[in-house]
């Protein structure tokens, strides 16, 4: 199994670009179900999108992958599509049971397996069905599968969801696309990956207005070819700020539209981290003091959840006791016990983590759980003394492109064992 090896405390400078958005990608190539014909730009190539693509081959789907320009190309030339998701390849990766609003739609029917549990939570989707009933769906669980029926369509209505769900959101625009009359929803997520999903599917033809949480879907829409520039990532950016806050001393990231991260930039400013933003970059240079601060995870506009594990280690740099309210996900920790193991000063209670700073932290053997703990403790390897070995790194390739190249080219000392 392959492995992580970081020699820390080495400056890093240079520059990186970020990449397309994994989580933009994966609804994206979701709603290519509905087109004929249609090129997709600025994908990474990360192990997620990868069982996307073979999950949407198993459906019937011919895709043509660019390696070079990080394109792909997706013909549809079958009426009838496979109905079906099996276990295997949604186990994997959760955002498998965004095709059940799509087959739905498109084949009156659908066998999409449960995702399951994973490291940081029960995950369920229980909201996913909710929404899919209320256009119309005969939904049972039988066998570990969900199996969604429509027989005369899905019809459009209005619906309020209980609470606020990204993927649950992102199926029902792509459920109602297709369904008959207008579908309104209401309290959706406002991620910008939704807004790129909803850029994307208007680009093939559908029609849609959004306006604060409440998002209007005409259905039935006619697909057109098209082409279609992903988002950058802008969790990959936020985790390489904060990288390059802690162990750099001159970075430039480039390809990210700094309003889309607002928030991360201000908390990050407030910790006293040396940023300058400009039209397509931004300049990280190197803080001599960083500030304890009190977060709390929430929906998009709020501090991501994504980048919890991440500013963690930060925090462990900074003077006093910073505080993590950790509102989206109820286990989402698992790198703490790993931090403590290379020294920092870390303690949980209930949902909130309180970090007590300066610690100098020094490098262990540890093990990554989940894609953003990984990245984490890869962070923590930067700055730790001597060598940090990091095992079941295959969650690092669920997404982040390029990770080791993209370090080594600003001077790190990281390879794959
Ligand atoms: C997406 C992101 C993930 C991110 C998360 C929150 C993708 C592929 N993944 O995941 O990286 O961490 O948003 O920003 O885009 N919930 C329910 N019932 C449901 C669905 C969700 O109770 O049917 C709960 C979840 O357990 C969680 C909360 O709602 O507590 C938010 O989850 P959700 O926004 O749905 O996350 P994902 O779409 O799975």
């Amino acid at each position: 199994m392959q492995k992580l090896l970081i020699k820390g405390k080495k400056k890093l400078s240079g520059i990186i670009p970020i990449s397309g958005s994994k989580n933009a990608t994966l609804p994206i190539l979701a709603a290519s179900i509905f087109s004929q014909k249609v090129k997709i730009e600025n994908v990474p190539f990360v192990k997620d999108v990868f069982t996307m693509i073979e999950l949407l081959n198993f459906i019937g789907l011919r895709i043509k992958i660019n390696k070079k320009n990080n394109s792909l190309q997706i013909i549809n030339k079958k009426n009838v599509l496979n109905s079906i998701a099996p276990y295997k390849l949604v186990k994997t990766m959760r955002a498998g049971v965004l095709v059940l609003g799509p087959l739905l739609a498109r084949n009156k029917k659908a066998k999409v397996s449960l995702p399951g549990g994973c490291a940081i939570g029960t995950r369920p989707v229980d909201l996913h069905l909710f929404v899919l009933k209320k256009l119309g769906a005969k939904i049972k669980i039988k066998n570990g599968y969900i199996h969604a029926s429509a027989k005369k369509g899905l019809r459009g209505c209005k619906i309020k969801f209980p609470s606020v769900s990204v993927g649950a959101t992102e199926n029902a625009i792509l459920a109602a696309s297709q369904a008959s009359g207008k579908t309104i929803l209401l309290n959706c997520a406002i991620e910008p990956e939704v807004k790129d999903l909803i850029s994307f599917l208007k680009k093939i033809g559908c029609r849609i207005i959004s306006k604060g949480r409440k998002i209007e879907i005409f259905g039935k829409f006619k697909p057109v070819e098209a082409t279609y520039k992903v988002m950058f990532d802008r969790i990959e950016a936020g985790t390489y700020l904060i990288a390059s806050a802690i162990a750099g001393s001159n970075i430039s990231l480039l390809n990210i539209d700094h309003k889309i991260i607002r928030t991360e930039l201000k908390i990050l400013k407030l910790m006293g981290v040396k940023i300058k933003t400009f039209k397509n970059k931004i300049n990280i240079l190197e803080s001599k003091k960083i500030k304890k601060i009190k977060i709390t995870t929430s929906p998009y506009p709020g501090f991501p959840t994504d980048l919890q594990a991440q500013i963690m280690v930060l925090m462990t740099k900074a003077e006093g006791v910073s505080i993590i309210k950790e509102n989206i996900f109820e286990n989402r920790f698992m790198h703490v016990p790993e931090l403590k193991r290379m020294g920092a000063k870390i303690e949980i209670k209930n949902n909130t983590a309180y970090i007590q700073g300066p610690t100098n932290l020094s490098g262990a053997e540890v093990m990554a759980t989940d894609l953003r703990a990984s990245v984490s403790l890869v962070i923590a390897g930067l700055i730790a003394d001597n060598r940090t070995l990091i095992n079941r790194i295959y969650h690092l390739d669920r997404g982040y492109e390029n990770l080791e190249k993209k370090l080594k080219n600003c001077k790190s000392n990281i390879k794959r064992i």
